[in-house]
């Protein structure tokens, strides 16, 4: 008999009927999909409670076409939800990029949002300098051109617990929309609302040769601008895989070079590349186990009914395509994560001993709040620990994979080639994450263990391939070569930078006349963990690098770090300023890139004996003008 396959089709448009139903338009922008998790939720919840109105979730990005869509459309919004995440360096998501760039641009309309009741709810991290920019300066945009705020701007703080954040959130939007969407009969009647379950309609297949659906490895669809992106991407090959610290280290740091030769895949020097890696074949054994399923069940996920109509009026659209389970949790369930309160809920629901049912019910209620943090969050379990501290709990895949597992999100890295030099490769630098957890686990991080254990087309012809996509940034070079470059890069936040200095080298070598580069790098110890320091040295002598200045913060009898560098070669930055130049931090956000700001903070503020709010303008100033460009994270 022929396997019988079901290929899931996307869900179709609803029409658009108008049958006096309020409509309720809920957006998200969303990275890493908790944005859209809580637009979903929120509608799911919305729906169960509001039957006189009509819920529609939205990915911002697909909305408008184009800036006339987006106004147009969005004047005739009357009340709308926006869930959006603030990433990196005060930066939106790349779904709403456009969006906000629209939305901030162009602002003297008057009050044309005059007919749109609205909230917002931001996704961040209070570690971060700019803490739910984007969800601010949205709600604020929104007010001033008129709309009415329906309940204050939500500031989810991923640092401590955001599912709560968007729980107590939550609990300020019903009041609203009650008096919005409820008659005075229906109020007294309305359903209080018990979380559902999200699931998949599952079609179990028999058994076929896994290859023929692999549609990573498919060609990406053109879609505008580039061919491949973050749904479309491209298969490539690693070509070469090497270890970057000496034997004399304890930790790790590889090099890989991707093969995009023949794939049309491009990338400019400064952008980053996007991979998506598999789980250890551990770890997926581990969840097979713990589900109970053989690996090879075969099996597809859709989020319709049986008859075509969606699933709870859920707008879940499906994950991946027909495979097997071992394939499924290989490439498309995230594993390692915390599982979050909406994942307790769903296990609790199929766990088959009352006892652990309500011990996870408990973990996940507002009562259990002290006992999540310290439990999940302070023991930094991953999903699949606490699944195995609760072994009677067996969801089914469609379970599993709507509300216990997220999706296994890409990675991204700074890319650490240039075009000019490596036209066909693409170059990553990546520190293994490998950590001993509270609870005695030990941590292997997902994509740069994969990357550790990846076999490069040198060593074998059966090589390692990953679905990989290019992400466009903005930390570019001067156009002119002459104007002077600072660059700050500890450990390895040197990456985009040997791109810069390659790029310079093909620029030299083609004749153009180079401005003055410094380049501040730190790492731990010059024998153990001073990554591409033969490379550096050529840049030195070819004259890519005028200045290559180093901290080691565990040589000497106290740390040295780039900013106690910078301090020390203050009036030359000052100089390099002034004269034109260009500041570039690439690297961790929390503590470097905060502190190398401070320090920039002073140098200008002495160098140029300033007072400090004349200092932090012109520190702005070089920000607005992209002067002083940061790629962190
Ligand atoms: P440490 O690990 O010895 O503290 C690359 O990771 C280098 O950055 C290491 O030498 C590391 O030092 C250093 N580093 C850690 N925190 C830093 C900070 N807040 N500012 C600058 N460098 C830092």
């Amino acid at each position: 008999e022929p396997p019988k396959l079901v290929v899931a089709k996307a869900p179709a448009e609803p029409e658009e009927v108008d049958d006096g139903k309020k409509k309720v338009t809920i957006f998200f922008g969303t990275q890493t999909g908790t944005a859209e998790g809580f637009a979903k939720a929120l509608a799911e919840e919305a729906k169960a409670r509001y039957q006189q109105a009509k819920f529609k979730v939205v990915d911002i990005d697909d909305y408008a076409a184009d800036d006339e869509e987006y106004e147009e459309k969005m004047k005739k919004e009357s009340v709308a939800f926006f869930f959006l995440a603030t990433y990196g360096d005060g930066e939106p998501t790349d779904n709403a990029a456009r969006f906000y760039k629209w939305f901030t641009e162009e602002k003297d309309k008057g009050d044309w949002l005059k007919n749109l009741q609205y909230g917002v709810f931001g996704l961040g991290n209070r570690q971060y300098e700019h803490f739910n920019k984007i969800a601010i300066v949205v709600d604020k945009i929104f007010a001033e051109q008129g709309g009415q705020r329906l309940v204050p701007v939500g500031l989810g703080d991923d640092d401590q617990c955001i599912e709560d954040d968007f729980a107590a959130w939550r609990e300020l939007v019903w009041p609203e929309l009650d008096k919005l969407l409820l008659n005075e009969d229906d109020a007294s009647v309305a359903t209080p609302y018990t979380a559902a379950v999200l699931e998949y309609r599952v079609v179990f297949h028999d058994q076929v040769d896994d290859s023929i659906v692999d549609n990573s490895s498919a060609n990406g669809h053109a879609n505008g601008n580039s061919v491949y992106d973050a749904q479309h991407p491209c298969r490539a090959n690693v070509a070469v895989k090497k270890e970057l610290h000496t034997p004399a280290s304890d930790r790790s740091c590889t090099h890989l070079e991707f093969d995009i030769s023949g794939t049309g895949l491009a990338y400019e020097t400064g952008d980053h590349v996007g991979v998506y890696c598999e789980n250890l074949i551990e770890t997926v054994e581990e969840a097979e186990r713990l589900l109970n399923l053989p690996p090879q069940t075969y099996f597809s996920l859709h989020s319709d009914k049986e008859d075509g109509a969606p699933l709870g009026g859920s707008s879940l659209s499906p994950p991946f395509p027909p495979c097997t389970l071992r394939t499924a949790l290989t490439r498309y369930a995230d594993l390692l994560n915390a599982p979050k309160k909406s994942a307790l809920i769903a296990l609790a629901a199929y766990a088959s001993d009352p006892n652990e049912a309500d011990r996870l019910r408990h973990l996940a209620s507002p009562a259990g709040k002290e006992e999540y943090a310290q439990y999940v969050v302070a023991g930094q379990r991953s999903l699949l620990e606490v699944m195995a501290e609760f072994p009677s709990a067996k969801p089914p895949l469609g379970v599993f994979f709507a509300a216990v597992a997220p999706r296994l999100q890409p990675r991204f890295y700074s890319i650490s080639s240039s075009p000019k030099i490596a036209p066909s490769r693409i170059h990553v630098t990546c520190a293994l994450v490998y950590e001993k957890m509270p609870t005695g686990r030990i941590h292997k991080g997902v994509c740069s263990t994969w990357m550790k254990n990846a076999v490069p087309s040198e060593d074998s012809l059966d090589c390692s391939s990953a679905p990989i996509f290019v992400r466009t940034s903005n930390f570019r070079l001067p156009a002119d070569p002459k104007v002077p470059i600072i660059m700050i890069g500890p450990g390895t936040g040197l990456a985009p930078f040997r791109g810069f200095l390659q790029e310079r080298l093909a620029l030299k070598e083609s004749g153009a006349e180079l401005g003055p580069a410094i380049l501040f790098f730190g790492c731990r110890n010059s024998k153990m963990d001073f990554i591409y320091q033969d490379e550096l040295d050529n840049f030195v002598k070819a004259g890519v690098i005028s200045e290559l200045v180093l901290a080691f913060s565990r040589e000497g009898p106290t740390k040295e770090y780039v900013q106690h560098k910078m301090a020390q070669k203050a009036s030359e930055v000052w100089n390099m300023i002034s004269e034109g130049g260009y500041v570039y931090v690439c690297g961790d956000a929390k503590g470097m890139a905060r502190d190398v700001h401070r320090t920039l903070h002073t140098i200008v503020q002495e160098q140029g004996s300033l007072d400090s709010s004349k200092a932090e303008s012109m520190v702005k100033n070089l920000q607005m003008s992209g002067r002083y460009l940061r790629d962190v994270w």
